[in-house]
Order: structure tokens, then C-alpha cells, then sequence
């Protein structure tokens, strides 16, 4: 069953098990063109992309851009503090004004959780969330599908596959998109947390949860680690950061009891010597630099079934 394309990329919940093979089904043509010599296809020439950025960030801004650009869009970015949002403009004349210059997507990143389908009340151009608040990352989360798929060599499915998200649930984003779209195609998750790094609940999330790192290890098929957010930590969550480390950092130690085909994932920026204590790029199960190179094509597949001319993921017009 087919849910999507819709008009929007908001959410993982967005889309079926379904929705997201086809996704990364068009991102194997993606890839492709970024090989090319000359990685750029019309698809999308006469599109108007804007990036919408109300938060820092450099490697999913790019990303996007990169990927709006080898489609042949045109694009513009818009970061607030270039913006007249410092000038006490609201959100919704932002939009308003930016739309009436004639945009077809919005590729949106907030601090709230929310604003990008607040958004789309006030433009008829689409809009991609590209991180809202604690609540969302879609394109981060098929990234890293992408990057578990190819990697472990599973097309089909991740029926079977063991997967640790280690940290900083709580304020993630990263970790409710991956989540689902991990639980979408059939893996089996744990959580692994101090109890202030976990949501008040997760009752309701397709996962296991432990505080035991080392107990896991060797049973793991992805070591996916986050970012200790400290910019969202309201209170003391953490004794502190050497004591986190200590339990749940990732040491040559630890690095050496996954199992040999394991991987090891970051959705970055990461904290080294905190969560990352061992240098990654020695570790031959390392799947870091592929997700940055995997978010461009599964951007390029989100655009371009947004807005690309048929909608038709199979669509000829990429190659
Ligand atoms: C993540 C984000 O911004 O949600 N990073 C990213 O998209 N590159 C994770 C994080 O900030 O820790």
C-alpha cells in the first residue's frame, strides 16, 4: 500500500514500508548520476527550491543544496541571521513573502517541533522537513536506511537486523525518525540511555531498551551513536560528560567486541571524546562519511518525487 508521494516530506510517519523501498529504490538511480563525470540531470530545471533555516546547521543545509542543484533546480538559501525574521517579521509573513516570488519546495528546519506543517498552511509550494525541533528528520532517517541497506547488502528487508541507537534519545530527532523507519522495514531496536537521556515514555516506540552498552556489543549488526545535545539540555541531566563517556562512549574497547561486520553510524555533528572517543575513520565498520555522501542522493530522490514532473518514482526523466 502506497501512501505518499503526497506533497509533503514531514515525517517518517508519512510514509508506508512501501514508500520507503521505492525511495531508496530511486536513490540506487541517484547514486548513479553522482557518479557520473558531470553529476547534474535536468530533471528539475525551472524549480525553485528555498532553504528555510532557522537553526544552525551546515551538513544537511548543503546537502540539500547539493542535491536541489544536481537536479538542476534553481535554489536560494535563507538563514535567519541574514533574514528580516531578526527584524521581528513572523514566520507566516516570512513565508507568505518568499512564496509570492514563486517557490516550488520549502526545505525547512526549526527549533519547534511543528512549524514546517505550520508552514504549510500559508504556501501552496511543497515542504521537506529537514529537522523540527525534538520531533523529526525524515531525510536524515532515509539516509541512514539507505546507508544500512547497501552497506549490510539488505534490498529487501531488515527483518533480523539488530540495531542499538546509543544516547541522547530524549532531544533527538535523529533517533523518532530512525526509529520508525528502522521499525518500518522489520529491524529490531534498542534504545540504549542513561534514564534522563530517555523521552518520559516509550511505551509506545517499536524498541527495547537497556543501560547496558557492553552487554550488547556483540550482538549488534548497527551501533548507531548521537550527539550529546548540550545546547538543549535545560537541566542537569548528566553527572557529566567524562562519566556518560565512560558508560556509553565509544572506546577502542568497546570498538573491538562488535562483531566484524558491525557498523558504526553518527548522523553528526559529532562530539569527540565524548560519545566518539575512538577515532571512527580507523574503524573499517564505519558508515559515517557514507551517510554524508548517501544524504545528497536520498535528497535528490526526495526532491525529485516531489516535484519532479510525473510523481512516478520510476520515472525516466533521471537518466
Ligand atoms: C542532527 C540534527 O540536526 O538533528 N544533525 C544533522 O542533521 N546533521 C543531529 C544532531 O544535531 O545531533
Amino acid at each position: 500500500m502506497s501512501a505518499w508521494p503526497k506533497k509533503h516530506l514531514l515525517s517518517i510517519e508519512d510514509l508506508t514500508a512501501d514508500d520507503i523501498h521505492r525511495l531508496l529504490e530511486l536513490t540506487d538511480h541517484m547514486v548513479e548520476i553522482n557518479h557520473r563525470p558531470i553529476p547534474k540531470v535536468p530533471a528539475l530545471r525551472g524549480k525553485n527550491v528555498v532553504s528555510l533555516f532557522f537553526e544552525d546547521s551546515t551538513r544537511t543545509r548543503t546537502s540539500f543544496d547539493t542535491a536541489a542543484k544536481r537536479l538542476s533546480a534553481d535554489t536560494m538559501n535563507f538563514t535567519v541571521s541574514a533574514s528580516s525574521v531578526n527584524k521581528g517579521e513572523s514566520l507566516r509573513d516570512t513565508i507568505e513573502t518568499i512564496s509570492s516570488m514563486g517557490v516550488d519546495a520549502f526545505v525547512v528546519r526549526h527549533k519547534s517541533s511543528g512549524a514546517p506543517v505550520a508552514i504549510t498552511k500559508w504556501t501552496n509550494a511543497s515542504i521537506v522537513n529537514a529537522g523540527d525541533g525534538w520531533h523529526q528528520h525524515p531525510t536524515q532517517a532515509l539516509l541512514d536506511c539507505y546507508t544500512i541497506r547497501t552497506r549490510l547488502n539488505r534490498r529487501d528487508s531488515f527483518e533480523g537486523l539488530r540495531i542499538a541507537i546509543v544516547g541522547d534519545i530524549k532531544h533527538s530527532r535523529v533517533a523518532r525518525s530512525d526509529v520508525q523507519a528502522f521499525a518500518a522495514l522489520g529491524a529490531h531496536i534498542t534504545l540504549v540511555a542513561p534514564p534522563t537521556l530517555l523521552p518520559p515514555s516509550v511505551a509506545d516506540w517499536p524498541v527495547d531498551v537497556s543501560h547496558d552498552l557492553d552487554a550488547l556489543l556483540p550482538h549488534l549488526d548497527v551501533l548507531y551513536l548521537l550527539r550529546v545535545q548540550r545546547e538543549r539540555m535545560d537541566d542537569a541531566l548528566l553527572p557529566s560528560l567524562e562519566e556518560y563517556s565512560a558508560l556509553y562512549g565509544l572506546t577502542t574497547a568497546r570498538a573491538a567486541r562488535l562483531a566484524p561486520h558491525a557498523l558504526i553510524m553518527h548522523p553528526g555533528p559529532m562530539n569527540r571524546g565524548v560519545e566518539m572517543v575512538v577515532d571512527p575513520s580507523e574503524l573499517p565498520g564505519s558508515a559515517i562519511l557514507d551517510q554524508v555522501t548517501n544524504g545528497v542522493a536520498v535528497r535528490m530522490a526526495v526532491l525529485f518525487t516531489l516535484l519532479g514532473a510525473s510523481g512516478d518514482l520510476r520515472s525516466e526523466n533521471v537518466s
